[in-house]
């Protein structure tokens, strides 16, 4: 099974940087709809299989991601294998040395744990990247964020509520969960949220008064909707049987452990907008500014709130979870 997955892909390069060690994994799968996206995700894997695993999934929801919404952009990812004492700055420099080598097939940008500063070392190697510089597409972060929040108002509208009426339990206060919260605290929302770095959770219980709940109660705590904003592979088999939400929408890409998960979740009604419609934002703000050098209007990113809607409408009609409807109609496009 992940054999064929990473047959799937287009290009798998395995890099090491010969004076600090340093490894990483990049992976274009399709430039089927045009050149290839994917962030820099630097993460401790248990193992190099791990890695390599994580990363071609990632790349293939990207290649979905651009084909629903609509991007002329194909799938990449980049992955770092972080451990204690590793050269951050060596690493995120052989990532932009390697993408720089890839010509063009390959543009990347943030994800977990990359920070605007090691974006800034991938800059200075590479021309394929999005950065904070001022002459760059903006704050990505953010416009993930308001992505997700559009998804999560046409999930809201799906369970006839207001967002004021809501209780969400938000997973990951990071660059995209901290800004997610702030914008659901400001329409009311009350938040339960939970990170694993403790100074992230106490800012958002001070600044969106939110209430800090444990790692066991994020998926065992009542709510309306449930919004992981961390890693993926949260809602396994035995959380999708009991988790205490009407709805989920998040951030976190790949969220599900595997297809029976999506199965049981939509046996008990429980609707989970698929991740790869909700978090394009950033996608979307690139890549548009990476391939047309222009910058996306509020408009563009209302436009995941529509498709979310459009899918889960969809799924009730033929009775089928929303991330295969999602896939069914991403694979349509590609074939297209
Ligand atoms: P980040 O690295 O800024 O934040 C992740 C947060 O999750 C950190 O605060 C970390 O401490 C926390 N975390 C890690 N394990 C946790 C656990 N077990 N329980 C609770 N919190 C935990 O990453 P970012 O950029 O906010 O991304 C979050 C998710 O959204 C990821 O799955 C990423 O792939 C996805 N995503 C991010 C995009 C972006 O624009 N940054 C775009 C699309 C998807
Ligand atoms: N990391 C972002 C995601 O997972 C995508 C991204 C890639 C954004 C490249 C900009 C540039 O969707």
């Amino acid at each position: 099974m992940r054999d064929s997955l990473a047959a799937e892909c287009e290009q798998v390069l395995v890099v090491k940087d010969p004076e600090s060690s340093a490894e990483a994994i990049v992976v274009v799968h399709s430039t089927k709809l045009g050149p290839a996206h994917g962030g820099i995700r630097r993460w401790a894997y248990a193992s190099h299989e791990a890695a390599m695993a994580d990363v071609v999934a990632l790349a293939r929801a990207m290649t979905h991601k651009c084909a629903l919404c609509e991007v002329p952009a194909g799938g990449g990812k980049a992955v770092i294998l972080d451990h204690p004492g590793l050269d951050r700055e060596s690493a995120y420099r052989l990532v932009g040395r390697t993408v720089e080598q890839l010509g063009g097939a390959f543009y990347t940008g943030p994800d977990v744990n990359t920070t605007a500063a090691d974006l800034r070392w991938v800059g200075e190697e590479t021309r394929f990247v999005a950065t904070d510089a001022a002459d760059g597409p903006g704050d990505l972060a953010a416009a993930t964020a308001d992505g997700v929040l559009s998804a999560w108002l046409a999930l809201a509208e799906e369970l006839g509520a207001q967002p004021s009426d809501l209780h969400c339990v938000v997973q990951g206060l990071g660059a995209v969960g901290m800004r997610l919260c702030e914008r659901l605290a400001a329409l009311g929302t009350r938040l339960s949220v939970f990170d694993v770095v403790p100074s992230r959770l106490e800012h958002a219980v001070q600044n969106c008064g939110a209430t800090a709940i444990s790692s066991d109660q994020v998926t065992q705590t009542a709510c309306d909707i449930f919004s992981p904003c961390a890693l993926g592979g949260v809602l396994t088999e035995p959380v999708a049987a009991s988790l205490p939400a009407r709805g989920v929408c998040g951030a976190a890409n790949n969220v599900f452990g595997n297809a029976a998960a999506a199965d049981s979740m939509h046996r008990r009604s429980v609707p989970v907008v698929p991740d790869f419609i909700a978090n394009a934002g950033a996608l979307i703000q690139g890549a548009i500014w990476n391939l047309q050098r222009e910058r996306i209007t509020p408009e563009r990113l209302h436009r995941i709130g529509v498709t979310t809607r459009e899918i889960l409408q969809r799924s009730r009609a033929v009775d089928r979870p929303p991330s295969q409807v999602a896939l069914e109609l991403a694979r349509e496009r590609l074939e297209r």
